[in-house]
């Protein structure tokens, strides 16, 4: 039987941009100041975007190393998965933009040129995530969504193994980076397993 997510799919966008306006909502009752308020919730939407990016980014190599209906499930909508997570990216580009305009904060520009590339490859993906989009780019379809999946992790794990120098944020930087490096361990993992698997007969 069907279940509510196989018919209904866009439900795991829709949760995640939710999740992602929710942040917002908690951002604005916890912050002292507009400051304080933008910065928490550029804090908090990446770190709701991240666990959405890592189901995207490990989706085939789970179900290659675990074929389990869990992993079948995530590998089939992954789309959906991935569209939630260009959904919170972009609300934590509005927050980042508000918080940098209130606040008179720069950053160095090559986080603007590095980030900002992360983001045309996000909305590249967002606006090929379609069969027929895919059909009409064939391998360079493929390519694409590498490059894109594989700069973006790089962000996020450069993002928190910064923050595992800064004092007062190194336990989330520990775990994000942590994280990272298990996720990348796991599409290795996949990968050998794959050239090691027996021809099929
Ligand atoms: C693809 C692009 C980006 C990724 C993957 C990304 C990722 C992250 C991550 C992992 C965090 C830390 C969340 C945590 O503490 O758990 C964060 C926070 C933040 N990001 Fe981004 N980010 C991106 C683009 C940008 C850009 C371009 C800017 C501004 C120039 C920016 C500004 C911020 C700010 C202000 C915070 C909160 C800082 C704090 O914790 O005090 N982000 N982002």
């Amino acid at each position: 039987m069907d279940s509510a997510l196989d018919r209904r799919p866009w439900l795991i966008t829709l949760a995640a941009a939710l999740a992602a306006l929710a942040t917002i909502a908690l951002a604005f009752r916890t912050g002292a100041d507009p400051v304080e308020q933008w910065r928490l919730a550029a804090r908090w939407t990446a770190r709701v975007g991240f666990p959405i990016f890592i189901v995207v980014y490990i989706a085939s190599s789970l179900r290659r190393l675990w074929p389990h209906p869990v992993s079948q499930a995530l590998l089939r909508r992954r789309r959906w998965w991935g569209l939630g997570f260009a959904a919170t990216h972009t609300v934590h580009l509005i927050a980042l933009v508000t918080f940098l305009r209130i606040s008179g904060e720069t950053r160095p520009l090559s986080v603007y040129l590095a980030a900002g590339f992360g983001y045309v490859l996000l909305y590249a993906m967002a606006l090929t995530s379609t069969d027929a989009a895919q059909r009409a780019l064939g391998r360079n379809w493929k390519r694409l969504h590498s490059l894109g999946l594989h700069w973006l992790w790089f962000i996020f794990f450069v993002s928190y193994l910064g923050r595992t120098m800064e004092p007062g944020k190194m336990a989330e930087g520990y775990v994000g980076a942590a994280v990272a490096i298990a996720a990348l361990g796991l599409r290795i993992a996949a990968r050998f397993s794959r050239k090691r698997a027996p021809l099929p007969a």
